[in-house]
């Protein structure tokens, strides 16, 4: 009997990662997730995934390897706030570097197929004067959280050039979905949702006018599972190369919910930059992929897991 590769998926306890559990599973594949449950969560586990609580900085990481031999990983755990990459550049180095190159090690130690990691497109490109965004767009991070992504890509190359180990390097646009957490600064529409459902007044910083690419969870995972099952060893952009702003995605989930919130604009806050959109067209010549959900869509469906969550309390 033909038995299905075994998947080791780093922060499959967490937003996508667990998102990204359920869809190897459901596609047959034996999956074992390591997750330290620093902005994770217990509930979000898939119980078919063997789990092992602990930080991909930790040496006992080769005793997992040693115990599931994974054919692939997906490597999702990191530090993902930008803003606390800014306050602590060595923490943030520690867990999406040196955690990083621990994983690595492992791979090239038992001959994994193929990594595929969480990169990001928003900020590895800035402020692009080209809009939608295309891979080829010089990278100039400017925190300490998109040099550690870009300083992970340059390792993958290496690691691919000097012991052959596969990758498939994933810039996300801006993901959003059900169970993305409210609680930290990213995900600006599990934030709105979770504020207006509270009635509480949703902070908007700068006017609002600032773009973002808002890619479903379900279109991420996609994304990442044609890159699994395909022989390209590249990078690629994940994103729907439409432009968003924080003042409509507001009004969606205002108009979702029947809410009558208003929110109030925060002047002085820092907005970010004023727009982020990333093209997918290489993706789509590669792999065939492209979004299947638009922006409304997705929100319909976030604004229900949350409300459903809401109910549950
Ligand atoms: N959400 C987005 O819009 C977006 C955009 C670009 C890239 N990414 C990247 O995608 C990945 C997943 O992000 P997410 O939005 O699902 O965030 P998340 O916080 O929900 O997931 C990260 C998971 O990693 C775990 N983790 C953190 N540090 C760890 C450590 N040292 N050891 C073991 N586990 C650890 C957390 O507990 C959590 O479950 C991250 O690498 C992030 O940088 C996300």
């Amino acid at each position: 009997m033909f038995i299905k590769p075994k998947v080791l998926v780093t922060g499959g306890a967490g937003f996508i990662g667990s998102h990204q559990v359920d869809a190897l599973i459901d596609a047959d594949y034996r999956v074992a997730v390591v997750d330290n449950l620093s902005t994770g969560d217990r509930n979000n586990l898939n119980p078919q995934a063997e789990f092992y609580e602990l930080d991909i900085r930790e040496s006992k990481l080769a005793e997992v390897f040693e115990k599931e031999k994974p054919d692939f990983v997906f490597h999702f755990a990191g530090q993902i706030s930008v803003n606390q990459s800014v306050e602590d550049p060595v923490y943030d180095a520690d867990v999406n570097i040196i955690g990083s190159l621990n994983l690595l090690e492992q791979c090239v130690k038992y001959k994994v197929k193929k990594i595929i990691f969480s990169s990001t497109g928003g900020a590895l490109y800035g402020e692009a004067d080209v809009v939608p965004t295309a891979e080829d767009y010089p990278c100039q991070p400017i925190s300490p959280y998109g040099i550690a992504k870009l300083s992970v890509e340059n390792y993958l190359r290496f690691y691919f050039e000097q012991f052959g180990l596969a990758c498939g390097i994933m810039r996300y646009a801006n993901v959003y979905g059900p169970r993305q957490n409210s609680k930290g600064e990213a995900g600006v529409i599990a934030i709105f949702t979770e504020k207006m459902l509270n009635r509480l007044t949703p902070i908007i910083h700068g006017d609002g006018h600032q773009t973002r690419d808002y890619v479903f969870v379900e279109d991420v995972v996609s994304a990442n599972m044609a890159m699994l099952e395909s022989e390209a060893v590249d990078f690629y952009n994940v994103g729907t190369s439409r432009q968003t702003t924080v003042n409509e995605v507001f009004n969606f989930i205002k108009k979702e919910l029947a809410s009558d919130a208003e929110p109030r604009y925060d002047p002085n806050a820092f907005a970010g930059q004023a727009v982020s959109c990333l093209s997918f067209e290489k993706i789509q010549r590669a792999l065939g992929w492209r979004p299947l959900f638009d922006v409304e869509e997705g929100i319909k469906k976030t604004v229900e897991w949350f409300r459903d969550k809401e109910n549950r309390k």
